[in-house]
């Protein structure tokens, strides 16, 4: 066991039990807007995990239900529920990860943009909070319009004197998953072993999944097969909006994408060697001063922000195509956090 819990990371190993917490440093885990449709789901899976010691349940209401009824688990992690802003601090203080699922979801018709009027709002005020009250946590941020939210929190982190860019994540996992489990299916490979990296961003076709990467490579998925996959992996987000009608996005799986995630940034803290997951992050990579791609985590966050490697005709079309749009969501953010 131990041996698994050291080994590198990659999204397929998750939940590694039974565990014994003996030799884990502590660590405490924030959850912003942990009642919600993924809050409650991440808190679970959270309290499932061995490398937490202490979750921090935080959301405007409803946290001590939530925080009392994951308690009961028998598990490593301490609970404690917090509800509403004057207790947003004492939530915040002494935690290594912070995620951020708080904010409104997408309806039928909606793309994630049109969440910016709210969540940016939600996500400047969870952003001063923790610039002041755990300024060396490492950030993952949920809430959509992620390609939008993560330059607001940095131009926040920036003004308050705290931004560190190794410390400040997209969570892209989700689009990561889908690409494996789509691939996997159309390739007819075995799920588990399959990695496809995804780069860009989080909103449409700034969604790129790179499957000439993918592993097991497949010599029988033809160019229109490719192009669908793509596509479905860009859409996968609208299709469970449209399943669900009216109901919310995706919250199961994301809870799960955003739990092998913060799991992975656990690992790099603890020192763990070899963890690599894609990310929206501060980026040279591209002439764009965020972008996702793969990245590798250490003891203080990014370690290394991997290129994209070699591109298919298909994906350098796709990468060319992004840009703008990608471009003017980050811009958006800046302009927002210096505004208001
Ligand atoms: P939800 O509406 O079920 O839950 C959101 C929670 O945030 C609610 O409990 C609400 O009380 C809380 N909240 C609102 N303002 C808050 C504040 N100031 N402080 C703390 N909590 C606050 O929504 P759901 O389905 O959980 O989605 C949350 C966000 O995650 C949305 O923005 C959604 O678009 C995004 N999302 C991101 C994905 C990704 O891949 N990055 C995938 C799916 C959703």
């Amino acid at each position: 066991v131990e041996t698994a819990l050291r080994r590198g990371s990659s999204s397929s190993h998750f939940l590694l039990r039974p565990f014994s917490s003996g030799s884990l440093p502590d660590r405490k885990v924030a959850i912003l807007g942990a009642a919600g449709g993924i809050g409650q789901p991440l808190s679970l899976l959270l309290k499932l995990n061995p490398l937490v010691s202490s979750l921090s349940l935080y959301d405007i209401a409803g946290t001590p239900g939530v925080a009392a009824d994951v308690s009961h688990i028998n598990t490593r992690a301490e609970v404690a529920g917090y509800a509403g802003e004057d207790q947003l601090g004492k939530a915040l203080e002494g935690s290594d990860v912070v995620i951020i699922p708080a904010g409104v979801p997408r309806k039928p018709g909606m793309t994630r943009d049109d969440l910016f009027n709210i969540n940016a709002g939600i996500v400047k005020s969870l952003a001063t909070a923790i610039a002041k009250y755990c300024p060396n946590a490492l950030v993952n941020m949920i809430s959509n319009p992620v390609n939008s939210t993560v330059p607001i929190a940095a131009e926040v982190f920036k003004k308050a004197g705290t931004y560190d860019e190794k410390k400040l994540f997209g969570v892209t996992t989700l689009d990561v998953l889908r690409a494996k489990t789509f691939y996997a299916a159309k390739a007819k490979v075995p799920v588990e072993e399959v990695n496809v990296p995804v780069v860009g961003g989080h909103a449409g076709i700034t969604i790129l999944p790179l499957f000439s990467q993918a592993t097991p490579a497949s010599n029988s998925l033809s160019h229109e097969d490719i192009k669908a996959l793509t596509k479905r992996t860009q859409d996968g987000g609208t299709e469970v909006v449209e399943a669900k009608a009216g109901k919310g996005s995706a919250t199961l799986s994301m809870a799960y994408a955003g739990a092998i995630f913060a799991e992975a940034c656990l690992k790099g803290l603890n020192g763990v060697p070899d963890i690599i997951e894609c990310s929206f992050v501060q980026s040279n990579i591209t002439e764009l001063p965020f972008f996702a791609s793969k990245v590798r985590l250490g003891k203080n966050g990014v370690e290394e922000v991997l290129g994209l490697g070699p591109l298919s005709d298909f994906e350098k079309q796709g990468l060319e195509s992004l840009k703008s749009e990608l471009k003017s969501s980050i811009e958006k953010g800046i302009k927002f956090a210096n505004e208001n």
